[in-house]
């Protein structure tokens, strides 16, 4: 396979190269894509450099695929390009998610919508992904009605320049700032911008993509999103109403099963999900399973996943394995 990886000197990007090279990928030639600034910058790929090019030089090298993570407004412009050309495209970023003529995909919850008509396939957004690959196997056996959840969201969603906003605060020096507020010490109740109902986008996200990938507008979703001083991974704290009562030994089993998924819920042990822990895995982590007292068939869930992994670059080769393994590609 010929691949382009468009962002390729950008944080997901480069978390992209790494999960190729774990996950062995049939790489027969890498083309890594950036903007014009970095054109002709080498990155290294399993023990061998390549020239950074720009997205018009890529779709010329025609690629088989093409993972983006460069942006809404990269992937706007160029992702029609390089289907035009033939090159099908994975993307990272929330331009297409909710095209109703794009699919949007977790290959562990619903990988079978995809066809050979699909060129440019949509990636999630980070915080979904982590939630819709536990809530599959509940709702298939106990139906969701509604899930209220709130995040805790790592730094390293924002990019490279969040990064180092958090780490210039921590060392008191003065730099450039990715959010509106000090993060360091911090915790700020805004991710992506305002919309006109009071909901940020990420929000809004998190409610329209979960309907979507679970092909399931009848669950009811609200979300309060919140960026904290983390790296490592995203954390969510998550409440589910179902249709049908639950056993709580029942729904251990059924997440501990649930591919990608492991679950770490050991109170006595003082063993709960941490951010720290999911750094670097590609599975999403679940913990403090317990039943909400204050409310009939309610489940409470501690979620956490690497952002950066699951949420982003894992989650985009994941697709990418599956076009090929269903010869789309
Ligand atoms: P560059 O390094 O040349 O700016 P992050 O979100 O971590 O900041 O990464 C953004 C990624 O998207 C980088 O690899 C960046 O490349 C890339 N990018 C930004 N604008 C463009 C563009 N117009 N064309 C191609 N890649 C772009």
């Amino acid at each position: 396979m010929k691949v382009a990886v468009v962002g390729a000197t950008g944080l997901v990007g480069s978390e992209i190269l790494t999960v190729l090279a774990e996950r062995n990928f049939p790489v027969t030639a890498l083309i890594p894509v950036a903007s014009e600034r970095s054109k002709g910058k080498e990155i290294e790929f399993k023990g061998n450099k390549y020239k950074v090019v720009t997205p018009a030089e890529a779709i010329a090298l025609h690629p088989d695929v093409a993972l983006f993570s460069a942006g809404g407004e990269t992937s706007t412009e160029y992702a029609p390009q390089f289907a035009e050309a033939g090159i099908t495209v994975v993307d990272n970023s929330s331009a297409w998610r909710m095209d109703p003529t794009k699919k949007l995909v977790v290959p562990e919850v619903n990988g079978e919508v995809l066809s050979a008509a699909d060129k440019i396939i949509a990636n999630p957004n980070c915080s979904t992904i982590q939630m819709v690959v536990v809530l599959q196997p509940l709702h298939a056996k106990y139906k969701i009605k509604r899930v209220v959840v709130s995040t805790y969201q790592s730094v390293t969603g924002t990019g490279v320049k969040a990064v180092n906003q958090l780490m210039d605060e921590r060392a008191g020096k003065d730099g450039e700032k990715a959010y509106p507020y000090q993060i360091d010490l911090n915790v700020i109740p805004h991710i992506d911008v305002f919309q006109d109902n009071g909901y940020t986008k990420e929000e809004m996200k998190m409610i329209k993509e979960t309907n979507k990938i679970m092909g399931d507008d009848s669950i009811r979703v609200t979300a309060t999103t919140v960026r904290i001083p983390v790296m490592g991974g995203h954390s969510e704290a998550v409440n589910i109403e179902f249709e049908n009562d639950f056993d709580l030994a029942e729904v251990r089993q059924l997440l501990g099963e649930q591919e990608g998924v492991i679950v770490i819920d050991d109170p006595a042990n003082l063993q709960y999900p941490m951010p720290k822990d999911a750094h670097g895995k590609d599975e999403v982590l679940v913990g403090r399973i317990r039943r909400d007292e204050s409310q009939d068939k309610t489940l409470n869930l501690w979620v956490v996943a690497d952002n950066l992994r699951k949420g982003a670059a894992t989650n985009a080769v994941q697709i990418a394995e599956l076009l090929l393994k269903k010869g789309l590609i």
